[in-house]
């Protein structure tokens, strides 16, 4: 099928390289010049494993293309709108000027028959509205949510563990028809497939992401509770985990949650439940941000304090800058914001991820950042451990101890075994435990 993907970051560079690796032929369309220049050249934007290797192989079959001509488009049966939703400089709803945008200029490229296919993230009723906006061409809208991680966006988009079809007419069959066309191999494989309404499906996006912010923030809360009691709030976790009902996933406690997702989501959800004059029915989404940004303090407020005098002047490691592994994304990074706030405190912070340190750059250039793990750890005071990256999670207590200045760690994703470290002769500080 030939398709065309407007908005070419985190989704939409991915799903374009995806689609065309079902054997899709592509066109990924973005205002922005020098993201297009690399795409099309072969280079990800970003870090995303697996993402280079799709992006060149479509390329080079001559299935994938990148343009930031928006005439592209024409021809295409379905056009994905992947453009981001980012929340507002004046507000916690979400921006939506760039859907806005890519659709008022897909317009005049749309013939009868064309089926414009929603990704991005948006506030319920926006499909109707769209909808509203496009039917004079004779093309039709469905709202199709992604659900992809960060780390794993390959990978989520070629097997999803499920397919969200918001169609105008839930009894017709065309759009569903053209969707499981795209999607052939996961409808294939037999991925459970729901055909809705346009606002079912666009509730669908925010709610996962809401109900797994809060899965996070209640475990940090008892990781607050279990500080003040003593208790260990990652066998607390292991032992409710063991509950089917529960489950374990998505209840690990610490410096909480971050991302282009989560954090904006939960917010322009309740400013749109406002909207809609039931703000109330998801006013706890409010208490789970505050719990969220208030565990980034608790592993500034033990950095502090792991000093007996004033923090100013100490050299404080921070390992981890992105808000998860296997990702440069700092965007809302609990890392990035700890190291950040210790640094305004006048520790000598030296920051440290491999992949995040571009993009911490350019937010943070008043940061230093080491090239190396070693060069982060060497002679200093306090580390903190800030994303639960597999190089962190292996750090050797003993060896480590010889590198540093002090042996004091802050584990602030509670990746490490504290009876270990604390039995190579550091003082161990986690969240909740
Ligand atoms: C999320 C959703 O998972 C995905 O389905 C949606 O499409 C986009 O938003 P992503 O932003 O990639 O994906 O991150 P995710 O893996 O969900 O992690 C979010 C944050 O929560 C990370 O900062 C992570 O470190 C944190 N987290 C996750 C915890 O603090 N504890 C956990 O137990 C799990």
């Amino acid at each position: 099928m030939k398709l065309s993907v407007i908005g070419c970051g985190y989704l939409g560079a991915v799903h374009a390289a995806a689609m065309a690796s079902l054997g899709h032929e592509v066109v990924g369309i973005d205002v922005d010049e020098a993201k297009i220049a690399k795409l099309a050249a072969g280079e990800t934007p970003f870090f995303e494993p697996g993402l280079g290797e799709i992006l060149t192989q479509g390329l080079e079959s001559g299935r994938l293309s990148f343009t930031t001509d928006m005439s592209a488009a024409a021809g295409a049966q379905v056009h994905f709108i992947a453009v981001g939703t980012p929340q507002r400089h004046d507000g916690t709803g979400a921006d939506m000027t760039y859907v806005n945008a890519s659709v008022e200029s897909l317009l005049p490229h749309l013939r009868p028959g064309d089926l414009v296919a929603g990704k991005s993230t948006v506030p319920v009723g926006t499909a109707n509205r769209l909808a509203e906006l496009i039917a004079p061409t004779g093309a039709h809208l469905a709202w199709n949510p992604e659900f992809l991680r960060e780390g794993f966006a390959v990978k989520d988009t070629i097997e999803p563990d499920r397919l969200v079809y918001g169609v105008s007419d839930t009894t017709g069959t065309d759009d569903t028809a053209t969707l499981d066309a795209v999607y052939h191999t996961a409808i294939a494989a037999g991925t459970p497939r729901l055909v809705t309404g346009y606002a079912t499906a666009e509730l669908v996006k925010v709610a996962a992401n809401s109900f797994l912010a809060t899965k996070i923030s209640f475990i940090n809360a008892m990781a607050e509770i279990a500080e003040t009691v003593g208790a260990d709030v990652t066998q607390l976790a292991d032992a409710i985990g063991h509950d089917n009902r529960i489950g374990r996933r998505f209840l690990n406690a610490g410096v909480g949650f971050g991302g282009g997702c989560l954090p904006k989501d939960i917010r322009a959800f309740t400013a749109r439940a406002e909207e809609l004059g039931k703000g109330e029915s998801v006013a706890f989404l409010k208490h789970v941000d505050e719990i969220n940004l208030r565990r980034r303090q608790r592993v500034v407020d033990l950095a502090v304090d792991s000093f007996p005098d004033h923090i100013n002047g100490h050299r404080v490691a921070v390992l981890g800058l992105a808000f998860k592994p296997d990702s440069d994304d700092t965007r809302d990074s609990p890392a990035l914001d700890v190291a950040v706030r210790l640094k305004g405190l006048g520790a000598d912070v030296i920051a440290y991820h491999t992949e995040a340190i571009p993009n911490a750059r350019r937010a943070h250039p008043q940061l230093a950042y080491a090239d190396t793990l070693d060069d982060a750890l060497t002679g200093a005071e306090t580390v903190v451990i800030a994303t639960e990256w597999k190089a962190f999670r292996d750090l050797d207590p003993h060896t480590t101890r010889d590198k540093v200045a002090r042996p004091v760690v802050i584990d602030g994703r509670n990746i490490l075994t504290p009876t270990t470290w604390r039995d190579a002769g550091w003082t161990y500080h986690g969240m909740g435990r």
